[in-house]
């Protein structure tokens, strides 16, 4: 019984997670591996998977690199990302002061880019969209572009029916 019930704590615990956090950096490439690794430190609080973990990665890569490259192209600007996380779930914003996008519908399309002599193959949104429960873009020409971004993360404890954890707590 006093197994059951840190078992139900460690449970309600997980559930009441909230958390925020923002970061801004200069618009480097060199900063995309920095933003990706940042933001899932601070997802793993929500005790993703692996796969989970490497899904919020690749999100967050393509929407910054789409900032840096994109959004400022040759210039220097200011990236922003705020986090949120929330129970079982984390929102993503990732936000330049970029050139913006003229029709977001056609952006989001698979295959379409406006740079495809740089190696870019059009599939940073879809590639998003795919990893990501939800995803929004604002964009004013002009003004910059916001790419928000949410993910469900599943209780581990509740997915996994082996329930490793538990079972460390009845050995404790
Ligand atoms: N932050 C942004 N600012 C301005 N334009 C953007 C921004 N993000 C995306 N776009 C526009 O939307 C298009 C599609 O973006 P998407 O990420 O899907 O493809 P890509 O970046 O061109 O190629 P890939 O991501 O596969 O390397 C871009 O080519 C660009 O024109
Ligand atoms: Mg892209």
């Amino acid at each position: 019984m006093k197994n059951l019930n840190i078992y139900i704590k460690e449970k309600k615990m997980k559930s009441e997670i909230e958390n925020e956090m923002k970061l801004e950096f200069i618009s480097k490439s060199a900063n995309e591996a920095f933003a990706r690794i940042t933001v899932a430190a601070f997802a793993s609080q929500l005790d993703p998977t692996i796969e989970e973990l490497a899904d919020i990665k690749t999100a967050v890569s393509e929407a910054v690199t789409n900032c840096i490259i994109h959004g400022y192209d040759k210039k220097q600007g200011i990236v922003k990302i705020f986090a949120r996380l929330k129970e079982n779930e984390i929102l993503i914003e990732i936000s330049d002061k970029g050139k913006g996008i003229e029709n977001i519908d056609i952006a989001k399309e698979p295959l379409y880019t406006t740079k495809p002599n740089l190696e870019r193959s059009g599939m940073g949104f879809t590639i998003m969209e795919s990893f990501m429960d939800e995803v929004d873009v604002e964009s004013v020409v002009g003004l910059g572009t916001k790419v928000t971004m949410r993910k469900v993360i599943k209780n581990k404890l509740e997915n996994e029916e082996s329930d490793d954890e538990f079972e460390m707590i009845t050995k404790e």
